[in-house]
């Protein structure tokens, strides 16, 4: 199963690195469960916990408007929106998937034309709405609204001053992160925006995409 869009050159050079560091680590053959390490360990998942899934809703995390799909008009350039993916759970009644801070979900709508690769535009929709993971790739604190150089919004992690540009796929422009963050596929459905499946990079407590492949597939077993 290939899950990931190889074009984004960064994912390809840190997957390059991750791959060489686990190699001269000889760290093979660990199971899976210590693989995927205490982060999202398989063997607590829940509907609850699981990460964003294809066919999820986007809807509101903010405590005002909690559990309410995400609407189009409420989505701007310059404040994000955030989001956690709405399941179902094993008798088919919806979940919102908040038991993994991992999931939480960051929305944008940009004017025509601003977004740009390393952006996947085919996982936008119109190229005009985006949605990221909104936990740092650092160390996992939740990234918010900054400013940068003459006014520009960008993404700003207020830990340790990471810096992302959410116009260009979330790639890091300041501070400590190694890695994007990263992108959910969304498409339109009615009024409502709907994952298309999960993220298309690692996010954060994942260094490798294969771990992240493996982990994902596991679940959706569990959960289908
Ligand atoms: S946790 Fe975000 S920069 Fe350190």
């Amino acid at each position: 199963m290939t899950r990931y869009k190889k074009q984004d050159p960064e994912i390809t050079r840190r997957r390059f690195i991750n791959t060489a560091l686990g190699a001269s680590a000889a760290v093979g053959g660990l199971s899976l469960i210590s693989t995927l390490g205490s982060a999202n360990p398989v063997f607590r998942l829940t509907p609850k916990k699981a990460p964003p899934l294809k066919g999820d809703i986007l809807v509101h995390a903010d405590p005002a408007k909690f559990g309410q799909p995400v609407r189009v008009d409420e989505l701007s350039a310059d404040k994000l929106v955030r989001a956690w993916p709405q399941g179902k759970d094993e008798n088919g009644a919806p979940v919102i998937r908040d038991g993994d801070p991992t999931s939480i979900l960051a929305i944008y709508r940009f004017p025509k034309g601003e977004l740009k690769a390393p952006t996947n535009l085919e996982a936008t929709v119109d190229g005009e709405i985006v949605a990221y993971g909104d936990r740092c790739t650092h160390a996992g604190c939740n990234v918010d609204d900054g400013q940068g150089p003459g006014g520009r919004s960008i993404m700003n992690c207020p830990c340790h001053s990471g810096q992302y540009e959410p116009r260009e796929g979330c790639r890091v422009i300041g501070g400590p992160p190694g890695h994007p963050l990263p992108q959910l596929p969304i498409k339109l459905e009615g009024d409502r925006l709907v994952a298309t499946e999960t993220f298309l990079s690692v996010p954060y407590g994942y260094n490798k995409e294969e771990d992240w492949e493996k982990y994902v597939q596991k679940v959706e077993e569990l959960l289908s």
